[in-house]
């Protein structure tokens, strides 16, 4: 989503501020802008669209100074336009924001300023302008000002008679700054800057950044310390290794990555979390995991397998329902929190909500630097690597192969299964699973091919029966956040209870089956579609529907408990096949973002 990035220090300001920009670029943006402050005045310029449009502007401008800010925009309030787009200034201020201030309105209203766009930026600026004019001084200008605000924000702010200087306040958004080029930068995420050393800042903490120093304090204006960091190069600057797109390199990447997640938690044959005690999974008797999006769908997978393998039972939320939900915890109660960015808002704000009422927070989550790693009990890291592409897919699979030890891990400690069938499972995790997850060149073609010939179709229903179903629901999400195409999960038989008045001539039904034991019944229900005209795709355990007119996609899968392995890479490559049919971008889908760091 949006992104900041700020300078001060001997070099130009503007190199150090759209690298940074572009670095954040993945997340999803719609327009973009930069201001430098240099002899009292601040020059700004602003672009819908991508970073390349800026890129074009600047050239023209000619910015000059050692002390810049910049912002990508992912719209809330207010259309994709220039005048929407941040740097906002109101006199002698100019500042980028992340977050959603929800009481623009009547901040806006303590100023007495005359608005040029419709964003709830503009009216913080112009609440921060007012409070500068009145005091003179940037500090107790920030601190007075957040006072006010009600919602979530990074700010980094600058005035136009204090040279040199920013100044950075966060609350609810990520914001970082530290030693970078020769001087001082502050970015909403560490690893879009080359950090020599950095600080987190914590909710109410400012940092006052000048070209020799940065110096803390807390919401009250008061001086505080804070530790500083070396970042983690864990994860590799962001590099398409030759591939068209992001989105293929990382499922070219799922065998490694899922292999790499087994390895780091199967110690001994044996499930294995550095640092969560064996008594967190004895004590849960239910299963409870929050997320959003593809998270939430790994969250349904890992409740159906607990059913199985454990008879406990779950519940699974999503983040922004479950905060508002009222539900009551306790001590003895622990809550699973997947997320791959660990920076969605919606999840962050569950934790802090879980452990407000003392249960344990237990995150499974993939950036190891991010918020949620931080901010829980616990964490189990997936290794899946960076991901850029806004579509989940290497990180969808890690999330299940953490969930599924995780549900290993509760048989073993509860005795639902013995050491060696749980040994037994881990062992065909590493050893057959990778494998089976591997699409090979005529499963490309296969999937290819049959991506062509519905490329031209407007809704597909998927469809599946028991863990099938579940897997429907990112199969779903796929298709519709890529290339566009309505889509939504049934579970097969519940088709006839409404939906089904939809099918008709040239609708699409992409059915999952790899369920020995549900298969007769799955196959009545596609034939029930197929009878009211849907052309069928059948993603299908091998040997399943080779008497059936449908459009097959076999796979190999030796335990049916491990399918979800095998098929999510498949649904993933259809989906992308179907956006490059269509001729879209699957790396950067409209209206989307990478990390959704607003509620
Ligand atoms: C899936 O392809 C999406 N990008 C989205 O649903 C994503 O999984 C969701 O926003 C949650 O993100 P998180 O895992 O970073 O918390």
């Amino acid at each position: 989503m949006c992104g900041i990035v700020g300078y001060t220090g001997k070099n130009e300001a503007l190199p150090v501020v759209t690298g940074g920009l572009f670095a954040l670029e993945y997340r999803g943006y719609d327009s973009s802008g930069v201001a430098v402050l240099c002899g009292g005045k601040t020059e700004i310029v602003k672009k819908t669209g991508k970073l390349e449009n800026l890129m074009a502007a600047l050239e023209k401008a000619q910015l000059k100074g050692t002390c810049g800010i910049g912002h990508t925009r992912w719209a809330t309030h207010g259309e994709v336009t220039e005048t929407n787009a941040h740097p906002h200034t109101v006199g002698k201020t100019v500042l980028v924001h992340n977050g959603i201030i929800e009481n623009y309105v009547s901040v806006g209203k303590m100023t007495n300023t005359d608005f040029k766009s419709t964003t709830d930026t503009e009216r913080a600026c112009a609440l921060f302008n007012e409070l500068y004019e009145r005091c003179g001084d940037g500090l107790q200008t920030i601190t007075s000002a957040c006072r006010e605000f009600v919602g979530s924000y990074a700010f980094l702010v600058m005035f136009k008679d204090e040279p040199d200087i920013f100044y950075a306040v966060r609350n609810g958004c990520p914001l970082v700054v530290g030693t970078a080029d020769g001087g001082f930068a502050a970015c909403s995420d560490v690893a879009a800057c080359d950090f020599g050393e950095y600080y987190k800042l914590s909710d109410g903490d400012v940092a006052k950044v000048t070209k020799d120093g940065i110096s803390f304090f807390d919401k009250d204006g008061a001086p505080i310390s804070k530790e500083a960091l070396t970042p983690k190069k864990s994860f590799s600057a962001p590099d398409k290794c030759g591939f068209p797109h992001y989105m293929l390199k990382e499922m070219e990447e799922i065998p490694t990555v899922l292999k790499n997640t087994l390895e780091a938690h199967i110690k001994d044959g044996l499930p294995y979390f550095e640092g969560v005690e064996d008594e967190i999974f004895k004590n849960m008797n239910r299963l409870r995991i929050v997320g959003c999006g593809t998270a939430y769908h790994a969250g349904l997978v890992c409740e159906h397998i607990s059913r199985r393998l454990t008879g406990i039972e779950g519940d699974i939320y999503i983040a922004s329902e479950y905060r508002y939900s009222g539900h009551k915890l306790n001590k003895d109660d622990a809550v699973i929190f997947i997320t791959q960015s660990g920076e969605t808002a919606d999840t962050l704000a569950c934790i802090r909500m879980c452990r407000a009422q003392g249960a344990y927070t237990l995150g499974v989550v993939n950036v190891p630097t991010s918020t949620a790693v931080e901010e829980c009990d616990g964490v189990i890291l997936t290794h899946a690597g960076s991901e850029i592409a806004v579509a989940s897919t290497k990180a969808y699979v890690t999330q299940l192969a953490a969930l599924y030890l995780i549900v290993l891990k509760m048989s073993l400690v509860k005795g639902t299964l013995t050491e060696d069938e749980v040994r037994g499972l881990c062992g065909e995790l590493l050893n057959g699973v990778c494998a089976e997850s591997r699409l090979s060149d005529t499963d490309k073609i296969t999937i290819n091919r049959i991506a062509e010939k519905y490329s031209e179709c407007r809704d597909m229903f998927y469809i599946g029966r028991g863990l099938d179903s579940v897997l429907c629901s990112e199969a779903s999400l796929k298709l519709k956040e890529i290339s566009y195409v309505h889509s939504e999960a049934y579970p097969s038989g519940e088709l006839k209870h409404g939906t089904i008045s939809l099918i008709t001539e040239g609708v699409g039904v992409f059915a999952i089956l790899t369920d020995e034991r549900l298969y007769l019944k799955s196959i009545g229900n596609i034939e029930e579609a197929a009878a009211r005209g849907g052309s069928v795709i059948a993603l299908c355990k091998e040997g399943f529907c080779k008497d059936k007119n449908y459009d097959l996609i076999p796979c190999r899968i030796s335990n049916d408990l491990f399918a979800p392995f095998a098929v999510a890479p498949r649904f993933q490559y259809f989906a992308y096949c179907m956006t490059i049919i269509k001729n879209l971008d699957p790396d950067k889908p409209r209206n989307l973002a990478k990390s959704v760091t607003v509620e």
